[in-house]
């Protein structure tokens, strides 16, 4: 049951081989996406199946990605597959961050507990899977910086070559970082992210690069299994509210797919509402939403956020994410600087943490809760895509009042939490405790 490629756009739909060379419908141009027969799984064997692997020492079932492989059966055989030990992230109750928001509880899924820190890995196994059954010696990505440290972990693991795009002076050192340490050729384009994109992807098809963007389906089917992980964490009972940051919207398309496939398995009996979050300068999905039904998608030629992550005015993935955001019933928010800044502080005060992007989460919570869009008692779940080390510089200069918005405006440090320099004199400090 390898499955086939089927273009997305509905009044084509035209099929391909599952081991075709390519990232778009050839006819139509529109996106791809993966089928398979999935009708004939059994769910309760599946549930008893999962729950088994985790005793297994086997490295394709202690992965979070492969030990769900039923629901993405693209491969022939899986000797081709790396694992880093990918997914397997928790599910963390966060009182203060719930209270934050305006609702009564709030579950976190940290997808920064992955090797490479996000939740790229998840889909980076199944990309890298892909190229090596193609046989595929070089990978290529352009990336606001999760991507390319993905990418590159997992290209150095499979021993291919690591080609990363970037756009120059806009992504965060954690994350330009693990790319070089990795071992990623790395190109700094004097571009932005949506420009880099066509780019690359001219130059995959000259020069036989396999192309790991999330246009690529696999890394789509790979991203699914961090909502079929969080469902069996919550044993298999669907939240009303599923939170997470949208940019290039590949994660929207490939929880909505997961959803779907779900409830059409029987593992879960109805789909959760998706909430997109997008920063404010930086949200052309979300005005695409606002605009309603048949509306095209106006793209931010300047796309401005702190939020690095998420700085994204083309989004490839759009249609796809759209109709997942519609068959869900979601919705589509957008926050400020300040908002997402502050609920990034809170995330932090809970022990947790996160990086700028995936605050957006909380950040549009709270504006969800204060427009009882989502009912104070909502089961929700915000899913945190990157790890707080991804961006220090961001963290350092909010605690010390010094981040300043894309404008140049200073944002206010509301959870500020200054270090104190201080003589070496323990009385002086003894002071200074008794009065914190
Ligand atoms: N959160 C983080 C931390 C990200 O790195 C990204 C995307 C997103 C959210 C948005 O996910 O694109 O699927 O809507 N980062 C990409 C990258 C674009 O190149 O690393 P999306």
């Amino acid at each position: 049951m390898p499955g086939e490629l089927v273009c997305f756009r509905e009044a084509c739909r035209k099929r391909f081989a599952i081991t075709d060379l390519i990232y778009a419908c050839p006819t139509c141009g529109s996106l791809l996406e993966a089928r398979y027969e999935l009708g004939i799984l059994d769910a309760a064997a599946l549930r008893r199946l999962w729950r088994e692997r985790r005793l297994s020492p086997d490295s394709l079932d202690q992965s979070g990605v492969w030990r769900f492989r039923e629901m993405l059966p693209f491969l022939e055989d899986y000797s081709g597959v790396v694992s880093l030990r990918e997914g397997n992230t928790p599910l963390l109750q966060a009182p203060a961050a719930a209270a934050y928001g305006g609702l009564e509880a709030l579950a976190f899924k940290h997808q920064g507990y992955n090797p490479s820190g996000s939740f790229k890995d998840n889909g980076m196994t199944a990309g890298v899977a892909q190229a090596r059954r193609l046989g595929m010696g070089t990978v290529a990505c352009v990336s606001t910086g999760n991507t390319s440290a993905s990418m590159a972990a997992y290209a150095a693991a499979a021993g291919l070559k690591a080609v990363i795009f970037i756009p120059h002076g806009n992504i965060a050192y954690g994350k330009l970082a693990q790319a070089l340490e990795y071992g990623a050729i790395t190109f700094q384009v004097e571009a932005n992210f949506d420009q880099i994109l066509a780019l690359v992807r001219e130059l995959a098809g000259r020069e036989g690069i396999y192309l790991l963007n999330s246009i690529n389906p696999f890394r789509i089917e790979g991203q699914k299994t961090i909502v079929i992980e969080m469902l069996e964490q919550r044993g298999w009972r669907a939240p009303d509210w599923i939170v997470l940051p949208g940019g290039n919207l590949g994660n929207t398309s490939a929880f909505g797919k997961a959803l779907r496939e779900l409830r059409q398995v029987g593992l879960i009996d109805r789909l959760p509402r998706l909430a997109v979050i997008q920063a404010e300068g930086a949200a052309p999905f979300q005005d695409l939403y606002r605009r309603g039904p048949g509306a095209g998608l106006r793209e931010v030629a300047h796309p401005e956020t702190l939020a690095t992550a998420i700085k994204i005015g083309a989004p490839v993935s759009w249609p796809k994410a759209l109709a997942e955001v519609e068959a869900s019933a979601g919705v589509v928010e957008s926050v400020t600087e300040q908002e997402i800044a502050d609920a990034k502080a809170v995330i932090g005060r809970c022990g947790i943490g996160c990086e700028p992007a995936s605050a957006a989460t909380l950040a549009g919570i709270r504006k969800l809760a204060a427009a009882g869009v989502m009912g104070r008692d909502a089961d929700v779940v915000a899913v945190l895509t990157g790890h707080l080390l991804k961006d220090p510089d961001y963290i350092y200069r909010y605690h010390t009042s010094q981040l300043d918005d894309p404008g140049g405006r200073r944002l206010a440090s509301t959870f500020g939490n200054q270090p104190v320099v201080v003589p070496n004199d323990a009385d002086r400090i003894a002071q200074l405790l008794r009065q914190r």
